[in-house]
């Protein structure tokens, strides 16, 4: 059903008939994650004194949740006539509920308590935002009649937190539940231990607690900065026992089922830095104080099977959840591979090879806690050296794992990195705080299908669903978790919980935007990136223009182009500005009261090539297309440090050809380009290039070796042409003693300015 359709034309009925109460052309059901069926109907329900509540033990918790919500949020006691009732409805589906708000009385009904708590979840997102937090003001709120009836397409649905690089207090975690429960999500990931803290009391090795959940200090600012510093400060902490049992009760009173995560073999530097025989060489290793994937891992041998499983003994004393995560992720096979015990093990046990002892590893895992009655969930790595038994595979290198495990008859789960990292980067902004690296805007996070398409039907069936995850080495705050959670959350919630077939990024743009009161009441600290503006050089009737766009609906883009700050006086911005000389670009997103969000502002060098034709003789690498090709004739440079914005494009060994077509002969006094140099990232500027011009033979320009991540290249032929190709050999393979030595080097280019 087209809801915004059945939305219009239910809204413009009401408004025909005039409706006895209150005109609903003024009120708005607009929920987050989206309602799979809702109808506006006439009128609404007034909620105030005189209303009352009714319900028996089915919705103890649900209707507990609202009672104290509504009694928190405002002065009304929920003792009156006009009853919100909850009935048990057999007929629907185990989290489905209904929903419907008329003139005299709210009726939710649903098979289940947690069914009906997702009811109350959506009730509440038709209550004012003050509610959230007990500011209310007022008497008589019009909640507008509606119908909805509901349930989820997926049945897990999940976020992550990992605790184990930066630890947040108990207070923030059930903060964090009540936005999961808030958007109808059921799972909560704890990623509790890693290589720079064990962050779980286990009570039989206290060593845990004393050596394994602190770390000596910390690695300052990014992993790449050279040279690496530190903040020479111990760092740490862990749950207790006590702790843990309060938050897991405090997620199931919100139908939040918490998995907790104890990773193996690898990620464990933490513990064998507590307990070094754990661990290979039975050196003594210290807790990681930077991030990254480190060598000392468990070896396989009994008294570390004996320390696993005394240690999941109290990991599920504690949770009671049907999913142990043990990680699986990332395990280096470099110890295992010099152990005399691994080595004899893999012949004793007939295994090919160390992949194959990963699986033996993780297989006795397995075994050990199904015998408990329980289940594993591992990271897709768990798939090589052969899948254990009964485990359900988290697919994060894409969704390769996820359509393995799903051919292997395996449930699964989808965390790609492309949509579900909530680490990454969220904005081209310049100003965006550190993040690890990558970029997965909201509209990225909306896009994403749970469902590869590789599947077939009967395939699909083993998606459980999905989740986002959320990995701390940049975030110290729980500030900057909200800040990188929010609003991304809020899409996937969305896309797991309504599946929307037919996706209208800007219609959920404006539930985002409405939604921000919310998130205000409730102190969340959300990325705010809907006022921006997005710019592209295109081509109106072969003339270079630039077009600007939002993503946020009913917003005026205003500009200038001589640098100064638009104004509400600005130029109104209708179609793709013409380019015809260099200017600087500056453009707001304005309502009726002003600027909103941060200015645009964009140099553009117009030269000889902007907007004219170019080929280039290789495919573009899917993961740097920068602009596709015209992006090198577009007027615009990248950026000095992110090689992987917009305008750089990236190609992995290859040699490539570009051709600049300047449409007619042309007086070329001189050609410019750069190449990014960041050979950190296995980035090389070439050796040469070599330009002709019109019919000119190939000059080969030589490039000297650099050490700066930017190697600029000018020439100045004087001559007349209308054919520009230039001709870059890649560097060739990365020399011994630097990173990524004995691969191929990537080739990044810039814009090619010809004037
Ligand atoms: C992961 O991101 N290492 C699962
Ligand atoms: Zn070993």
């Amino acid at each position: 059903m087209d809801y915004k359709k059945t939305l219009l034309i239910l809204v413009f009925i009401s408004f025909l008939f005039n409706c006895e109460n209150q005109d609903n052309a003024t009120l708005e059901v607009l929920i987050i994650p989206q309602p799979q069926e809702q109808t506006l109907g006439k009128g609404s329900f007034v909620l105030n004194n005189s209303t009352g509540i009714d319900y028996d033990d089915n919705f103890k918790v649900s209707a507990e949740f609202l009672k104290s919500y509504i009694k928190e949020g405002s002065d009304i006691k929920l003792e009156g006539s006009n009853k919100i009732s909850f009935t048990k409805d057999e007929t629907l589906s185990d989290e489905g509920y209904s929903l419907e708000v008329l003139p005299k009385n709210i009726n939710i009904k649903a098979k289940t308590d947690q069914g009906a708590f997702y009811a109350v979840q959506s009730l509440r997102q038709l209550l004012p935002p003050e509610f959230e937090n007990g500011t209310f003001q007022g008497n008589d709120i019009a909640i507008p009649c509606t119908t909805i009836k509901d349930e989820p397409q997926f049945s897990y649905r999940g976020m992550h937190l990992d605790v184990g690089r930066h630890m947040f207090s108990v207070d923030f975690i059930k903060k964090y539940i009540d936005a999961l429960a808030m958007l109808k999500m059921n799972t909560f990931h704890w990623h509790l231990t890693e290589d720079q803290g064990w962050r779980i009391e286990i009570k039989k090795y206290p060593k845990l607690q004393e050596i394994a959940a602190y770390r000596n200090e910390t690695l300052i600012d990014h992993y790449n900065t050279q040279p690496q510093q530190f903040d020479g400060k111990k760092y740490g902490g862990y749950y207790t026992q006590e702790e843990i049992k309060d938050v897991v009760a405090y997620a199931q009173n919100r139908f939040v089922t918490i998995i907790p995560e104890i990773e193996l073999p690898g990620h464990s530097q933490a513990a064998i830095a507590a307990y070094p025989e754990l661990g290979c060489t039975g050196e003594q290793v210290e807790v990681a104080t930077k991030w990254g994937i480190f060598e000392d891992i468990y070896c396989p041998k009994e008294e570390t099977f004996t320390f696993l499983e005394d240690v999941l003994d109290e990991v599920m004393a504690l949770f009671p959840s049907k999913y142990i995560h043990i990680g699986g992720d990332e395990a280096p096979k470099t110890r295992w591979k010099n152990c005399d015990y691994c080595q004899a093990l893999i012949k004793r046990e007939g295994l090919k090879d160390e992949h194959e002892l990963q699986s033996y590893f993780i297989s006795r895992i397995e075994t050990y806690l199904n015998s408990k009655d329980r289940q594993i969930i591992g990271w897709d790595e768990i798939l090589e050296g052969g899948l254990a038994p009964n485990a359900t595979v988290m697919s994060w290198r894409g969704f390769n794992g996820a359509i393995e495990a799903a051919k292997q008859h395996h449930d699964v789960i989808l965390t790609p990195g492309s949509h579900c990292y909530f680490d990454h980067y969220q904005s081209e902004n310049k100003d965006e705080p550190l993040a690890i690296g990558g970029f997965t805007p909201l509209e990225r996070v909306y896009s994403f299908d749970p469902i590869p398409e590789e599947l077939t039907q009967e395939e699909a069936k083993y998606v459980l669903g999905a989740q986002g995850n959320v990995w701390t080495e940049y975030m110290k705050t729980s500030q900057k978790v909200e800040y990188m959670v929010f609003p991304r959350i809020l899409a996937l919630s969305e896309v797991i919980w309504s599946y929307p077939k037919e996706r209208n990024y800007k219609e959920f743009v404006s539930r985002v935007e409405h939604f921000h009161k919310r998130m205000d009441a409730l102190d969340i600290n959300y990325a705010n990136h809907l006022y921006e503006i997005e710019g592209k050089l295109v081509t109106n009737n072969n003339k270079p223009a630039y077009q600007l766009e939002t993503s946020s609906k009913g917003k005026t883009i205003r500009y200038t182009l001589d640098g100064s700050e638009p104004t509400t006086n600005s130029k109104t911005y209708n179609n793709p500005i013409p380019i015809t000389e260099s200017v600087t670009l500056k453009a707001g997103v304005f309502n009726s009261e002003g600027k909103l969000g941060e200015t645009f502002s964009q140099e553009i060098n117009f030269h000889k090539a902007v907007g004219k034709k170019i080929s280039i003789n290789k495919a573009l690498n899917k993961s740097y297309p920068g602009s596709g090709a015209e992006g090198l004739v577009n007027g615009i440079s990248g950026s000095d440090t992110r090689y992987g914005d917009k305008e750089w494009l990236g190609f992995s060994g290859e040699d490539i050809e570009i051709m600049i077509d300047l449409g007619e002969e042309t007086d070329i006094n001189s050609i410019e380009t750069r190449f990014h140099n960041g050979q950190g990232q296995w980035i090389y500027a070439p050796k040469e290039i070599q330009i002709s011009i019109g019919d000119d033979l190939f000059k080969t320009i030589k490039i000297p070796k650099s050490n700066s991540q930017i190697v600029d290249i000018q020439i100045s032929p004087v001559e007349k042409g209308k054919i520009i190709s230039l001709r870059i050999p890649n560097y060739g393979i990365i020399p011994e003693g630097k990173q990524g030595a004995g691969n191929k080097a990537w080739t990044f280019i810039d814009e090619i300015i010809i004037n």
